[in-house]
């Protein structure tokens, strides 16, 4: 099929690296500095045409998916578009950073012929995979992750859009630790409330967000589950998962299980492209998305798939410690 890119940054890479592996024609290229892509042309021997103004570009070329791996306030407005014009389209995570943008993209949604699916690639991780199809028909009481990351200056100077509200939409909770939450409430439940709260500990002349949250989920009034996450360390640890049901304890870190005390790997060998911390999974829903798409299916991760970690995200911020109830 027929790809473009918008966004020719950190990520797009793992995108171009996975759209060739899954025998994709990538055919135009867009960024506001165009020079990345050119650079990009050159570093995956690709002949794509460069565009600096991502509308032109959907206007002239004749695609059959645009990926959108813009920083977060631009996602939006640009799937708005791209679906306006009955393009597919593969969007980073976050969906979006506000209600009213989820309601925007809802409207184009139904008036669109075009598909939309978001990277939460961690779903396809084959120990995410293995914890959802083991509980599937267990009813899980508790849950916990926790993300313990570093992020300091240096990274959060590497674009002009992190670590502020009006472009990245909060720090580490709708960054880095999105799909943290995205994996319990896949696994778990979608929660009906959040108890939450935000600080700044670390990085208080560096960034107007976050570094750090804690949330507490309530499932319902027997059963909740708890997120932690903070860019404040020193060192970007594993992410760990918890699980506990009436019979059963499952812990998971990168691709290793242990499960009533039974230590498991799950891994397929699809091999880490990027950082380590980012997995596997991205190379897997890419694939699976053009599968989809050829066959005309529908794609996991859609529009009301990728709205609830939203809803989630921005109703811990809500909190300041109250119980805001997620709609
Ligand atoms: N799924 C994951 O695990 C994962 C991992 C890393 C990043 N991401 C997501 O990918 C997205 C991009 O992150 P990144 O780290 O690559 O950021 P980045 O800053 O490295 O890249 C963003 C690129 O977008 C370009 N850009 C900005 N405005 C533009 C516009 N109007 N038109 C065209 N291009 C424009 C910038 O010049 C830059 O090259 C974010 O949404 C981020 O959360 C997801």
């Amino acid at each position: 099929m027929k790809v473009a890119i918008i966004g020719v940054g950190e990520i797009s890479k793992l995108h171009i690296n996975a759209l060739i592996q899954a025998g994709e024609q990538i055919v135009a290229l867009c960024d506001i500095i165009p020079s990345k892509c050119e650079l990009a042309n050159k570093e995956f021997s690709l002949n794509a045409k460069i565009y600096a103004d991502y509308k032109k570009m959907l206007a002239d070329e004749d695609i059959d998916a645009v990926h959108i791996c813009t920083p977060h306030y631009l996602h939006a407005e640009m799937v708005i578009n791209a679906l306006n014009k009955n393009v597919n389209i593969l969007c980073e995570k976050p969906l979006a950073i506000s209600l009213t943008e989820l309601d925007e993209i809802e409207v184009a949604v139904k008036n669109s012929t075009a598909i939309l699916g978001v990277c939460q690639q961690n779903r396809y991780n084959d120990a995410s995979r293995f914890a959802k199809t083991y509980f599937s028909d267990k009813k899980i009481t508790s849950a916990y992750g926790s993300l313990i990351w570093k992020r300091d200056a240096d990274y959060y100077n590497s674009g002009i859009w992190r670590g502020k509200k009006a472009t990245e939409g909060g720090g580490v909770m709708i960054n880095q630790a999105l799909h943290t939450l995205d994996m319990l409430q896949w696994i778990t439940g979608m929660p009906i409330s959040v108890v939450a709260t935000t600080n700044n500990h670390a990085l208080k002349n560096v960034i107007d967000v976050e570094d750090t949250a804690f949330g507490i989920f309530k499932i319902d009034d027997e059963r909740n589950f708890v997120v932690t996450a903070t860019n404040s360390a020193k060192y970007s640890f594993p992410i760990v998962l918890g699980f506990a049901s009436e019979n059963d304890v499952m812990q998971i870190t990168m691709d290793n299980v242990i499960l009533n005390g039974n230590f498991y790997v799950k891994k397929d060998g699809t091999s880490v492209i990027g950082k380590e911390v980012w997995g596997t999974g991205h190379v897997k829903l890419i694939k699976d998305f053009y599968n989809k798409l050829s066959k005309g299916e529908k794609f996991p991760i859609d529009f009301y798939e990728a709205s609830k970690v939203v809803k989630l995200i921005l109703a811990l911020y809500s909190s300041n410690g109250n119980e805001i109830f997620i709609k």
